[in-house]
């Protein structure tokens, strides 16, 4: 097994002007390699679990180290190496970047302050519009794009940061069956290729990838259960009885 990439431990998350924390107790070790999927009803807790991770959202109690750096000290020196697919992050039609700079945007990170992408730069996010697909739409607006075509671009995006630890909250909300599989086993592949930790949220169980290690259940901001993938699979006959199962 890998080394620890990322740590929890006791920790809750109360949102500004909140009393309740939308996540407690949290406790979790994901190591280099594994590939975890959260899993959860809506509003059980999955975006703030993530964004606690990454460190856009302070945590209220307990410690998160990611690559062993405490994430309430140095967030940023972390976050070079994560790269983040938020949920649902749709550009309305006037945002004016072309989808080709959305991508070129993920080697930034890379780059010293004020420093024009290399050659190699544009070479990566080439590469990467390609893997998922997207290079026919690299001279339009991103707001232009359906949100399907959006969503493979931040995708492409997260890609071409060539991060260390992937972080993708329901990945293929926007995307049909056909592209939902083909870009899940990319990811997979990638995955395998480099070496990533992976965490990907999704509330579609049909979603959870076939090659992740575990699958972890959230239910109203704590982590409830830990199953391997194919028991999940099996267990599930319907998803709504699945949930409900867990507040019994
Ligand atoms: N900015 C916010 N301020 C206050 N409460 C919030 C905020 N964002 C989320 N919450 C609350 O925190 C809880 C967890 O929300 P979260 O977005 O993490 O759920 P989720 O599991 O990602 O749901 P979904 O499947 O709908 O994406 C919910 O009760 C939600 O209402
Ligand atoms: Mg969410």
């Amino acid at each position: 097994m890998g080394e620890v990439i990322v740590k929890l431990s006791e920790v809750d998350t109360i949102y500004e002007g909140e009393h309740l924390p939308a996540i407690k107790g949290i406790n979790l070790e994901i190591r280099q390699g594994e590939m975890v999927s959260i899993v959860g009803p809506n509003g059980s807790g999955k975006t703030t679990l993530l964004e606690t991770v990454n460190g856009l959202l302070k945590v209220s109690r307990g410690e998160v180290r990611v690559f062993n750096v405490d994430m309430s000290r140095d967030p940023m020196r972390a976050r070079k190496n994560i790269g983040y697919v938020p949920q649902d992050f749709i550009s309305d039609h006037s945002v004016p970047f072309l989808a080709q700079d959305v991508v070129l945007m993920g080697r930034y990170g890379k780059l010293g302050l004020l420093q024009n992408p290399r050659k190699v730069d544009f070479e990566i996010a080439k590469e990467a519009m390609r893997l998922v697909g997207v290079e026919e739409f690299a001279h339009r607006p991103i707001g232009k794009l359906s949100g399907g075509e959006q969503q493979k671009v931040m995708i492409a995006r997260t890609i071409a940061q060539e991060p260390k630890l992937l972080l993708l909250d329901e990945p293929f909300s926007n995307l049909d069956i056909d592209s939902r599989k083909e870009i899940s086993e990319k990811i997979c592949r990638l995955h395998e290729e480099n070496n990533w930790t992976t965490i990907v949220v999704t509330h579609d169980l049909f979603s959870i990838p076939k090659r992740c290690n575990r699958v972890l259940v959230m239910d109203r901001g704590k982590i409830v259960a830990e199953e391997d993938p194919e028991s999940v699979m099996c267990s599930v006959k319907s998803l709504t009885g699945f949930y409900r199962g867990l507040r019994q």
